[in-house]
């Protein structure tokens, strides 16, 4: 059994981000057990004349997860070229920390435009490497057009697409071992 830590960089209720985190987790063997992070609004804005002792009490659960989990799971959406503040703000809590370290994770970006948020993608992964995260081969994922391949319901509808997720899965859970 594997545990796994699910983040979604989106705090939208109707986030197509966070529905493809779900259809992801839903796609997954009964072996990879995971939890949904649900805590990124909740962290104060990060700043190191606060981070004393084990930090705020949000920060210290946000470490407390990823601790406990074997792998992780990033879906994020891009916003002005760029990660998700709320996103980038949780990473900035784990750079003086080692919870990251050798830490298998796969990272998907999703957008409804061409470009499938390839920017926020190339951004987190810089940081996710300077915080020692072990970036899963094959567990990167660039997702174009989202909202044509997920519909409302939160069920893929493009075969393809569920075929790359698939495969993501699969090789965060060899990495994981
Ligand atoms: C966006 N969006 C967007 N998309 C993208 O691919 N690159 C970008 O730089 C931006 N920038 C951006 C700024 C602002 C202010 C908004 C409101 C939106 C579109 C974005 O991908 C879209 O809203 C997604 O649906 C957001 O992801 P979730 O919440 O559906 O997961």
């Amino acid at each position: 059994e594997i545990k796994l830590l699910a983040i979604s960089g989106s705090l939208r209720q109707n986030s197509s981000n966070t529905a493809l985190m779900n259809a992801i987790i839903g796609l997954a063997p009964e072996n990879m057990k995971f939890t949904i992070y649900s805590g990124l609004g909740d962290l104060p804005h990060f700043n190191p004349d606060i981070d004393i002792d084990e930090g705020p009490v949000p920060v210290r659960g946000l470490r407390t997860q990823l601790k406990e989990a074997d792998g992780v799971l990033l879906c994020t959406p891009e916003y002005g070229n760029g990660v998700p503040g709320v996103l980038k703000n949780a990473l900035d809590w784990l750079v003086s920390t080692t919870e990251f370290m050798n830490k298998p994770t796969a990272v998907i970006s999703a957008s409804p435009t061409p470009m499938g948020g390839d920017k926020a993608h190339a951004s987190l992964l810089l940081t996710l490497k300077m915080i020692n995260a072990e970036i899963v081969e094959r567990g990167t994922l660039i997702i174009p057009h989202i909202t044509l391949k997920l519909n409302k319901e939160g069920i893929i509808t493009d075969p393809k697409l569920k075929q790359e997720l698939l495969s993501v899965l699969q090789a965060l859970e060899q990495a994981c071992y």
